[in-house]
């Protein structure tokens, strides 16, 4: 064999060594290879919601939101809090039109006022949107279901607690929300029929506050200089009592004036340990979102809900709140 025919063979011979060891190699690899483990996707939600406040960084609708947020992750649903910054019944309204647009699978919204939000509600029902009304009922609406206070209740027992704590002697002004809304004009009714056989209680005067501490402040503050004679007040809305408690603590009037005010926001609380707010209307925001949603579900999956359901109400007083450990506990609902 001549010398080039060996070197020859002996390549040959190493090259199919080579491309055996490699062939064995990588069927080996092949066939031992763990596919990468697939990342948990999250899962898709069931459905999706929109609640639409009056007012986005209201603290009382906060509350409302988190009960909401609460069920939906409980739920599987997505949820969107969208609505106008500040109170404005114009984008609250185009708010509820653009979800409905969107498809959205459910529509949770307070029925402001029936002239403009039942034709809107109306609407968005035939076109197949379900709508839950949460805290303020379109009554006369096609919304499925309404959750919340009863409004006229609420007033109702505000007028009740003003009379047994002034004695059945009271000159009041009330400051409400909006005169527009449902449910500010129910609570305003209530106090009054509360109030009408008391010959010692008088209304002098009633103003609006636009959903607005300052408002409440400077319509509180007027009052009080147009009509001396004022010695109690009553703020129909979250915000009013808190108005009212700075302008009464401003003049030092805290002995002379009575304040009954509307839920129980950290602010209210410490007003009422202050003596400054004599009593609150208690309401259920938090388990209004969550039941609200609920209900939602429900009513999507064909199951039968109420079509009313009012959440408890009731009057609080310095007596009523715990001495220790109370802000977390009542703060928050
Ligand atoms: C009412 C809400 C309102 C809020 C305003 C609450 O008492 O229930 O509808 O938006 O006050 O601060």
């Amino acid at each position: 064999m001549s010398r080039f025919s060996v070197v020859a063979y002996t390549f040959g011979i190493l090259f199919f060594i080579v491309s055996c060891s490699m062939a064995v190699f990588y069927g080996y690899k092949v066939v031992t290879h763990h596919l990468p483990v697939e990342k948990k996707v999250p899962e898709p939600y069931k459905y999706h919601f929109v609640l639409v406040p009056e007012e986005l960084d209201n603290e009382y609708w906060r509350l409302v939101e988190s009960g909401a947020k609460a069920a939906a992750k409980k739920y599987g649903v997505l949820l969107e809090y969208s609505g106008p910054k500040q109170a404005n019944i114009d984008d609250h309204l185009k708010t509820i039109e653009m979800s409905a647009a969107s498809k959205v699978d459910g529509i949770l919204t307070q029925g402001l006022s029936d002239e403009q939000f039942t034709p809107l509600i109306n609407r968005v029902i035939a076109d197949g949107i379900p709508v839950i009304t949460v805290d303020t009922d379109a009554a006369n609406s096609l919304r499925l279901a309404y959750i919340g206070t009863d409004n006229y209740y609420s007033g109702f027992l505000a007028g009740k607690a003003l009379i047994t704590d002034t004695n059945g002697r009271a000159n009041v002004a009330i400051i409400t929300g909006t005169f527009y809304a449902n449910h500010q004009q129910q609570r305003v009714k209530g106090f009054q029929d509360a109030v009408k056989d008391e010959p010692g209680i008088h209304i002098i005067d009633i103003q609006q506050s636009e959903i607005s501490t300052v408002k409440a402040a400077e319509k509180a503050n007027q009052l009080l200089k147009d009509h001396p004679e004022i010695n109690a007040f009553y703020g129909t809305s979250a915000l009013d009592g808190i108005g009212i408690a700075q302008v009464i603590e401003k003049y030092k009037k805290q002995r002379e004036v009575y304040v009954i005010g509307f839920d129980t926001l950290p602010e209210t609380l410490d007003y009422i340990r202050r003596g400054t707010i004599k009593a609150t209307v208690v309401q259920q925001p938090y388990e209004m979102g969550y039941r609200a949603v609920k209900m939602m579900i429900d009513i999507i999956e064909g199951k039968t809900v109420s079509q009313v359901v009012h959440t408890e109400t009731r009057i609080m007083r310095i007596g009523d709140l715990p001495v220790s450990g109370m802000r977390n506990k009542e703060d928050n609902h």
